[in-house]
């Protein structure tokens, strides 16, 4: 099953020099392709779309200013599976909870700091790729 999904290497993953560890793992996956790249540094307004379902929690500011706290990179990656399978790779929000293995288990402490954010469904995978590749 193909499917495509939208992956983001947040501004703790560029600052500390993970994104070709990051990177390299998503390539070695079986017909996982990256079909679109960029470093950006995101707007508050694209920010707002894509965390709309969080307003009022209380993370959803200091999370937002984070994400606008430096460069990202935004991927559109392609392949068998890849929703949940970059999900997998990443690991649970929680660094603390995810397995040494996964990309938060072996690398982050902090829950804000969680290095990567990928869709968590198809629908979300279509919306987040449509809001950041505006282009198509
Ligand atoms: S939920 O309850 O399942 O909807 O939440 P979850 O998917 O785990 O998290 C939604 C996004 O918010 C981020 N998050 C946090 N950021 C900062 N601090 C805290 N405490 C926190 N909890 C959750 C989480 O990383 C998700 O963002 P993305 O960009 O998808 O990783």
């Amino acid at each position: 099953m193909t499917q495509r999904t939208l992956v983001l290497l947040k501004p703790d993953a560029v600052r500390r020099g993970l994104v070709g560890e990051v990177i390299g793992r998503i390539e070695r996956k079986a017909d996982w392709k990256i079909t679109a790249l960029e470093l950006r540094t995101l707007d508050r307004a694209t920010l707002e779309q894509h965390y709309a379902e969080h307003v009022g929690r209380p993370f959803y500011e200091p999370l937002v200013e984070f994400m606008l706290s430096g460069p990202v990179v935004v991927m559109a990656v392609e392949g068998e599976r890849v929703i949940d399978g970059v999900r997998q790779l990443a690991g649970p929000t929680d660094p603390i909870a995810a397995a040494p293995g996964s990309i938060r288990g072996d690398f982050g402490t902090i829950v804000r700091e969680n290095l990567i954010h990928a869709s968590d469904s198809e629908e979300s995978a279509v919306r987040e790729l449509k809001l950041f590749f505006q282009e198509g």
